[in-house]
């Protein structure tokens, strides 16, 4: 089984792929302000629940939604049937360093998911190719709240602290307008959901896949009890375009 389809399977109970409760995720969107018909790009989308709630929220919006992992993007598919929002949402199955567009977008956003150009700096750069002047990003990213362990840090790489997590995202000229940092109740719903879903299929799914899905949670479920909760944070920045 590709690591693809056991995060799909993972995220299950948990659609929106990071640490982040529904709540907050409509908190951060309502602060974007969207206008009306905005057009709204989100890379490295996943399901696709940030760009969904972005189509509900503002009923005239348009949104693209760019993942590498046909998974994730079957799984969106499905949600915006569900949620009669298929004619606004368009789907592509692609690395997001790879997209382009003609024409600017209202918001762009990236959570969780910066690892696809690289890190913040890149994420940001890249960003700013697709917005338009004044226009605003949604980036979600780790940062070391508490030293981690070094064999945590090696893990994860080399994440800023909070204070320079916001720098290095303003630092291409944007402002960040509002902020949301994870709380232990988030991260830990997160990783519960992950870890346990996981684990509800291996036991369903006798056989070399559960008995990989059950090896990948044990080791995942080790690295986050013994290791970084309540050691790595998250948070979600809105920027805009200076
Ligand atoms: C942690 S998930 C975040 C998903 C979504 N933003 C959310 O918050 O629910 C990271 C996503 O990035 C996608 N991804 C990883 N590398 C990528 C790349 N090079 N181009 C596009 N998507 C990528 C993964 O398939 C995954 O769906």
């Amino acid at each position: 089984m590709d690591r693809q389809l056991l995060s799909a399977i993972a995220h299950r109970d948990h659609p929106i792929a990071a640490p982040v409760s529904a709540a907050n995720l409509d908190r951060l969107l309502r602060r974007a302000a969207l206008p009306e018909g905005a057009r709204v790009l989100d890379l490295g989308c996943g399901e696709g629940e940030w760009s969904l709630r972005a189509l509900e929220l503002v009923p005239s919006s348009v949104a693209d939604g760019v993942d590498i992992s046909p998974h994730a993007v079957s799984a969106a598919e499905r949600s915006a049937a569900a949620r009669g929002l298929s004619d606004r949402l368009s789907l592509h199955v692609t690395s997001a360093a790879e997209f382009s567009a003609t024409e600017p977008y209202d918001l762009v956003i990236c959570l969780g998911s910066t690892h696809a150009f690289g890190g913040l700096t890149e994420t940001m750069d890249a960003a700013a190719k697709f917005v338009r002047p004044g226009g605003l990003a949604l980036v979600g990213e780790g940062f070391w709240d508490r030293p981690p362990a070094p064999e945590i840090a090696e893990a994860f790489g080399a994440y800023p602290d909070l204070a320079g997590t916001v720098t290095t995202a303003e630092s291409g000229g944007w402002l960040t307008v509002y902020g949301h940092v994870s709380d232990l109740a988030e991260w830990d719903e997160y990783e519960w959901s992950w870890t346990g879903t996981l684990a509800r299929w291996s036991a369903d799914n006798p056989g070399p896949d559960g008995e990989q899905a059950l090896a990948v949670m044990r080791e995942h479920r080790e690295m986050w009890l013994n290791g970084y909760r309540g050691v790595l944070g998250f948070v979600s920045l809105l920027l805009r375009r200076v």
